[in-house]
């Protein structure tokens, strides 16, 4: 079936190129253009169009995302729909995606399909901490919806820390998509100002509970100094056992994306890049020496992109709180 889908798919996507451009400009408008005016996050955007296509593509399931997609002002799913009939089509007839979306294995994942293998790291890494955790803090939670799917039950008390525009609009948004948030506490912070932790602990979180720190796609966008001072506080506010989830990406990768066009259209949100580590030599020792200069213990983690030439672009890491 995997052939028919490419006899069908190559000539439907060369008709249809005109409306995917089309919906690929209506997303490009909503989500640069739309989230500069009202001030929010142009690249929680882009993260959580990744997990609607995974949910639509059978990737990974995802019922919350699909729903508060939607009902963002800064997003189009009409347009994302647009852009994505033919692949769409194609999937339907080969019983899996073909081309995109993709889950390749980490060493071979590229930046295509990084949000798919970013994502399923994180999850493998909830997973195996969320069953004795009393806690999970999402750290620059964005349009995230982990706290309103199978993650949530009795006992883990979730909390949401953002900034203040990006929170609010996802409230709304979260409001308007029903999802039910009736357990879910939202704290808005800002990384770059040290006093942020003591909005969380001045909160209901408890540093005697085991706490899953989740900090997923954020550090890139941070000053070296505010991803660790921000580490420092989770490691000074957190019961031994508690796990800090989070990725962190390659110079290289954060010096391409800064460049050119790309850079432009991150600044137009005020989402420049930021912290990056060496991985173009010995990326373990590299990691390994970040996780000692925090405190912090490195447990299991994974590099995306080994495969290529120029080594890996960012690893999904465990750093684990010690006693
Ligand atoms: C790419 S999004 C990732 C969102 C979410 N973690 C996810 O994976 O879906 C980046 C998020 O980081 C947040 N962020 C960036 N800089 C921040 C700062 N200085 N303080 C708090 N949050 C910040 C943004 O508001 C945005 O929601």
């Amino acid at each position: 079936m995997a052939l028919l889908a490419w006899l069908i798919f190559i000539p439907l996507q060369i008709l249809w190129l005109p409306l995917s451009i089309l919906g690929a400009l209506w997303v490009a408008y909503k989500q640069i253009g739309v989230s500069k005016r009202l001030g929010l996050s142009q690249t929680a955007v882009e993260i959580i169009n990744g997990r609607w296509t995974a949910d639509v593509f059978g990737l990974r399931k995802d019922t919350a995302s699909r729903r508060l997609a939607g009902k963002l002002p800064n997003n189009s799913v009409p347009g994302l729909g647009l852009a994505l009939f033919p692949l769409m089509v194609a999937r339907l007839i080969a019983g899996r995606p073909i081309l995109y979306p993709l889950l390749p294995d980490d060493a071979r994942a590229g930046i295509a399909n990084m949000v798919f293998n970013r994502t399923a790291r994180f999850d493998s890494l909830i997973a195996a901490n969320a069953a004795d955790a009393g806690q999970l803090v999402v750290l620059g939670a964005g349009l995230d919806t982990r706290c309103y799917g199978p993650l949530a039950r009795p006992g883990l008390a979730m909390f949401e820390l953002d900034q203040t525009a990006n929170q609010r609009a996802k409230r709304k948004a979260v409001k308007r998509a029903g999802l039910n948030a009736a357990d879910v506490r939202y704290i808005e912070v800002d990384f770059a100002l040290p006093q942020w932790i003591a909005s969380l602990t001045a909160s209901d979180y408890d540093p005697s509970l085991k706490t899953v720190f989740l900090w997923e796609g954020v550090t890139l966008y941070l000053t070296e100094a505010d991803v660790r001072a921000t580490l420092a506080a989770l490691k000074a506010n957190a019961a031994p056992g508690s796990v800090v989830l989070l990725d962190l990406y390659a110079t290289r990768f954060i010096d391409t994306l800064g460049k050119g066009a790309t850079g432009k259209t991150l600044q137009a949100t005020g989402e420049g890049m930021g912290f990056g580590l060496d991985f173009s030599g010995d990326a373990e020792g590299v990691l390994k020496a970040f996780a000692d200069s925090a405190g912090l213990r490195l447990d299991r983690h994974y590099f995306l992109g080994l495969a290529s030439r120029n080594g890996a672009f960012m690893v999904v890491a465990e750093l684990v709180v010690g006693t």
